[in-house]
């Protein structure tokens, strides 16, 4: 039997309880939202995140770019959205068209107005165990892990991903609740060898049915973090084979997503809480 990891439910949790610090505030928070070009993906991800922040009672701006944009046009926003009292958040949507320096702008946020916590200053601060804001997937592939209720202390976690900003706040907040990570690619040798030694796998390459029963020790709990979409459904990579196979598993669409998005209100929320602390 393999249970099911339910983001979305734990997710609307959280949601109601932003609501309600929404409420307790003197104003309502304001997140101005960043996109660069026409992305299909990029654009759904962002009318959730807007259409969440709203239900919440958070104020949002968004700011559309074209495929050609500047590093220096998107800069001139962040900058002018960093001065504005009206806005707690900034996100900029990842990935970039190409042609934009990804470090640079996200470099350009002022770090208390990122709640994606991709700053070099909040991943340092992670890293140093003094923690602001933390990358809400991470924060939100951790929830489901515990929604797990197994002792993770000594587990051994396998990431599959491509991209080292995943990954790195990711296994700092493993390393705390003791459990050991190794990260790897889809490409990396032996791979199989690899993740059939792991109790927990995390896997986000953007490949539907990309781990299969095979790469799986049994009753591991898988974390699914990827989104692809095949003619109008979306799914994740991992295949439906596991089902019956996995201790513990989560879904998309209902795992990693909703949680993420509940995860980056919540950092809206506490950014601006900073920032009223910082007024004063
Ligand atoms: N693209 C995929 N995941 C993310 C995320 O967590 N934040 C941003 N800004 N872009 C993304």
């Amino acid at each position: 039997m393999t249970e099911i990891l339910n983001g979305s439910v734990l997710a609307k949790n959280i949601r109601e309880k932003a609501k309600k610090r929404v409420t307790d505030l003197n104003h309502p928070p304001g997140l101005g939202v960043i996109l660069v070009g026409d992305n299909p993906a990029s654009a759904l991800y962002v009318r959730l995140k807007i259409e969440a922040a709203k239900e919440v009672g958070i104020f949002v701006e968004r700011h559309q770019f074209e495929n050609d944009a500047t590093t220096e046009m998107i800069v001139s926003k962040v900058n002018e959205l960093n001065a504005r009292k009206d806005i707690n958040g900034i996100l900029v949507q990842l990935p970039l068209p190409g042609g934009q320096s990804t470090d640079e702008i996200i470099s350009a946020i002022h770090p208390v107005k990122d709640i994606d916590g991709f700053h070099p200053e909040n991943r340092r601060a992670l890293l140093a165990n003094t923690p602001v804001l933390v990358p809400p997937v991470a924060l939100a592939i951790m929830r489901l892990l515990q929604a797990s209720r197994q002792p993770l202390r000594n587990k051994h976690a396998v990431i599959i991903g491509n991209s080292e900003i995943f990954a790195e706040p990711l296994i700092e907040l493993m390393r705390e609740a003791h459990v050991s990570a190794t990260f790897v690619n889809r490409s990396t040798e032996a791979l199989s060898a690899i993740t059939r030694a792991a109790d927990i796998i995390v896997v986000a390459v953007g490949k539907e049915n990309f781990l299969t029963k095979d790469m799986v020790k049994e009753a591991a709990i898988i974390i699914d973090v990827g989104t692809n979409k095949i003619k109008n459904k979306t799914v994740g990579d991992a295949s439906k084979e596991l089902e019956g196979h996995a201790g513990f598993m989560s879904q998309v669409p209902g795992g990693v997503g909703p949680l993420t998005v509940a995860y980056l209100l919540m950092n809206v929320i506490k950014a601006k809480e900073l920032q009223d602390k910082e007024a004063v």
